[in-house]
């Protein structure tokens, strides 16, 4: 019955040199330029052209690429508009659906019709429809002799001209312009994005199956996680994009990807295409100083805090753990990738090479004369002193004041009523006590706040208020005079008390009141009244200072990357990852962790069954898996007696490059990305070939979960699988 879930598929011919070629696959490239890399791909096996990747005139794979709620991507399977993405991508979807009584976490979820599938409010994905470089038309007008005030000023009023001209005639509630700055604005590239606001929910594994290994596994190799979910775009019955409606009908994109279910093999060219959030491939040394020394032991050590109340509170009660599930996941998995970051970049020596390549630098700009260089260390350094402090309270007020879910509940909440209404603000409040639970959050304020204020000591000056030395105890109570020397326990115990947010029914009845009495019932609310201070206080006197130092500092990087173009001219250079759409390549590979230790690049199920225990939450799997194991009922998605989980390779990625596709030489799916090995987790700083690695999970081990877990094998109907 399967043979006929099997198509055809017709390759090119090309024999492919036996040799594995080691080399840096550094690199994150655009689309709109990938001709220049077509013949490095080419060497490491590719068969692709670059218009199979990104072309105006033809459909392409672009066309079945699709950023995923902002901070994932996704790719379209079938031409019924089916849609897949990690699990970790669709989690809170997954989640937001899930009670105890159908707890899709925990079970997993298959719409057996399409009546099933399930709507989700906010859920938007955006394909790219063009891409253009614009550096002419931003740069319209510009003059060397223009003070950068008036340069800047002229180039938002260009982005605005050129982003209307090309919106015109168009929805834009359903289109939008990016124009984005490469290069610190050495040059500028457009993108029209047509974006789809109504996806479904189609499928998802047990999380024992989608999450397996869980946060003790995260960002680590070897690897065995069967991360991906399903969905299906919907459109008004045109075709177009349109808000939910029950008469809105599935998608049928320009393109959609070819499913390879014939695996890799080490040394196997691959081809990741997505949407990488921010990397920092050529900050100065002090960024990466402040960042491994400073930035991220702070945060780490926060959520740490936060993470052990969360973690007990949630073995404690089912309900709860599906409440935090969502929260947990996110709190831990930045949390985890700093300590493998800070790590990384202290084995590479990071900081250590890039004083020596600013000392070099210098020399050379010293040497040949360089005027226009010769200040630009030295000016940035000492930008770099002047942003640290805010900075880091910036991020302190991020990962304590603004953790502490109430006061960031109470703060939303104002200014939702402000700008949206009751109606709107009653929709914030019900989504926050659906997953609130007071316990967790009131424990969170007092060892946050303990800790936020010793470690803002040294920089008291940017707490709200001015906290003279000596300062009397603040009563409890006293809402709006926290000092360095408040009793938290004591005021955590009369806030969570006294304040009406804590508690849903009189959250509502205080919202069901008209909104200029809501707003100020709110307002005097203990919790705000906690919290305003501190939002003022970033407002006026933190973020505006890291807003104008940033930008002094952006435009001396807009000279560095000149420079080091100049001095460094072997280099290879690409813009730093800005959530925009990136192609980058590599071959399926193993490394070495430590010394005497060797990783192979595939991992299977037989890894699965090792770290099977049902003692521990995140290596307990389900039943089933069990027991088709016991009799290795592994149909067609096996290989040499099992079955491919997971594999690595030397594709450079990062966050938000989760779910996206792993194209094989002829751009068919061979997995999904959504991961990287803890050794190579600092590649957002620095790229180090030898170690750096992401993780997908092999579309075969996808194939069989949905037939044999899900006994979903009646969407393989829609899909082109190849087994040849
Ligand atoms: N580390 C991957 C990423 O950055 C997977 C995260 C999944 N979440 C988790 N907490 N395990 O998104
Ligand atoms: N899991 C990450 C994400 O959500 C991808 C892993 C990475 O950062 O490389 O995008």
């Amino acid at each position: 019955m399967f043979k006929n879930f099997f198509r055809t598929c017709f390759f090119f011919l090309v024999l492919l040199s036996q040799a594995l070629p080691i080399r840096a696959d550094e690199g994150m490239w655009l689309p709109m330029l990938i001709h220049q890399k077509i013949p490095q791909m080419k060497e490491l096996g590719s068969r692709l052209a670059a218009e199979d990747i990104y072309s105006m005139n033809r459909a392409c794979l672009k066309d079945a690429i699709v950023h995923f709620g902002g901070g994932c991507t996704g790719e379209v399977i079938s031409a019924e508009g089916l849609l897949i993405t990690n699990h970790h991508c669709g989690y809170g979807q997954i989640q937001s659906h899930s009670t105890v009584e159908h707890d899709y976490l925990k079970d997993g979820f298959w719409a057996r019709t399409r009546q099933e599938e399930l709507p989700n409010k906010t859920l938007t994905v955006t394909f790219l429809r063009k891409m253009e470089d614009v550096t002419q038309q931003v740069l319209e007008g510009v003059t060397a002799q223009m003070s950068e005030v008036e340069r800047q000023g002229l180039i938002d009023a260009n982005i605005k001209t050129i982003s209307e001209q090309t919106l015109q005639g168009l929805d834009r509630k359903f289109y939008s312009v990016r124009i984005t700055p490469a290069y610190y604005g050495n040059q500028y590239f457009l993108y029209l994005n047509e974006t789809f606001r109504d996806v479904r929910l189609v499928g998802a594994p047990p999380s024992s199956i989608g999450k397996f290994g869980g946060d003790t596994d995260n960002w680590m190799w070897p690897r065995h996680t069967g991360d991906f979910s399903l969905f299906r775009i919907y459109a008004g019955p045109d075709n177009q994009p349109a808000d939910y409606s029950p008469d809105n009908v599935p998608y049928r994109p320009r393109h959609h990807l070819t499913i390879s279910a014939k695996g890799v093999q080490p040394g196997d060219f691959t081809m990741v295409y997505g949407y990488p959030g921010r990397t920092q491939q050529y900050v100065l040394s002090p960024a990466v100083d402040y960042l491994v020394n400073h930035s991220n032991p702070q945060k780490i050590r926060l959520r740490t805090l936060r993470l052990d109340v969360m973690n007990r509170e949630q073995a404690k009660d089912p309900a709860v753990r599906i409440q935090y599930s969502s929260k947990n996941a996110g709190v831990s998995n930045s949390w985890k990738k700093w300590q493998g970051e800070t790590r990384g970049i202290i084995n590479a020596g990071t900081i250590a090479k890039k004083q020596d390549f600013e000392r070099r630098f210098q020399q050379w700009a010293v040497d040949s004369g360089r005027q226009e260089y010769i200040n630009l260390i030295p000016a940035m350094k000492e930008l770099y002193c002047q942003l640290e402090p805010y900075m880091f309270a910036s991020e302190m007020y991020t990962e304590a004041v603004m953790a502490v879910e109430l006061l960031r509940f109470a703060s939303n909440l104002e200014s939702t009523l402000v700008r949206n209404g009751t109606a709107r603000a009653a929709e914030v409040a019900r989504d926050f006590f659906k997953d609130y639970f007071l316990p967790i959050d009131r424990e969170i304020f007092e060892l946050l706040f303990t800790e936020f204020y010793r470690l803002m000591e040294p920089i008291a000056h940017l707490l709200p208020g001015d906290a003279p030395e000596g300062q009397p105890l603040a009563a409890a109570g006293d809402f709006d005079q926290l000092t360095t020397a408040t009793d938290f326990a004591q005021l955590a115990a009369s806030l969570y008390n006294t304040s009406a947010l804590t508690d849903r029914q009189k959250t509502m009845e205080l919202l069901a009141k008209d909104s200029a009495q809501a707003l100020s019932l709110i307002r005097e609310d203990p919790a705000f009244r906690l919290v305003s201070p501190f939002v003022e206080k970033n407002r006026t006197a933190i973020q505006p200072q890291i807003t104008e130092i940033n930008r002094e500092l952006n435009l001396l990087y807009r000279t560095w990357i000149q420079a080091i173009m100049e001095f460094d001219s072997d280099r290879i250079f690409y813009p730093d990852a800005n959530s925009t759409l990136r192609v980058t390549y590599g071959t399926v590979q193993g490394y070495s962790p430590a010394d005497a230790v060797m990783y192979l690049p595939v991992s299977t199920i037989d890894g699965i069954m090792q770290k099977d225990d049902p003692n521990i939450f995140d290596y307990d799997i389900p039943q089933s898996l069990r027991d088709i194991y016991t009799v290795r009922d592994f149909g067609h998605w096996s290989s040499n007696g099992t079955v491919t989980v997971c594999f690595i390779a030397t594709n450079h990625t990062s966050g938000g490059n989760s779910g996206s596709p792993v194209l094989n030489a002829d751009g068919h799916l061979l997995g999904l990305n959504f991961d990287r090995v803890w050794e190579g987790t600092m590649s957002d700083i620095e790229f180090d070939p030898s170690v750096c690695r992401n993780i997908s999970v092999d579309i075969r081990y996808v194939l069989f979960v949905m037939e044999k877990i899900g006994k979903a094998e009646y969407l393989f109907k829609e899909l082109d699988i190849c087994k040849e």
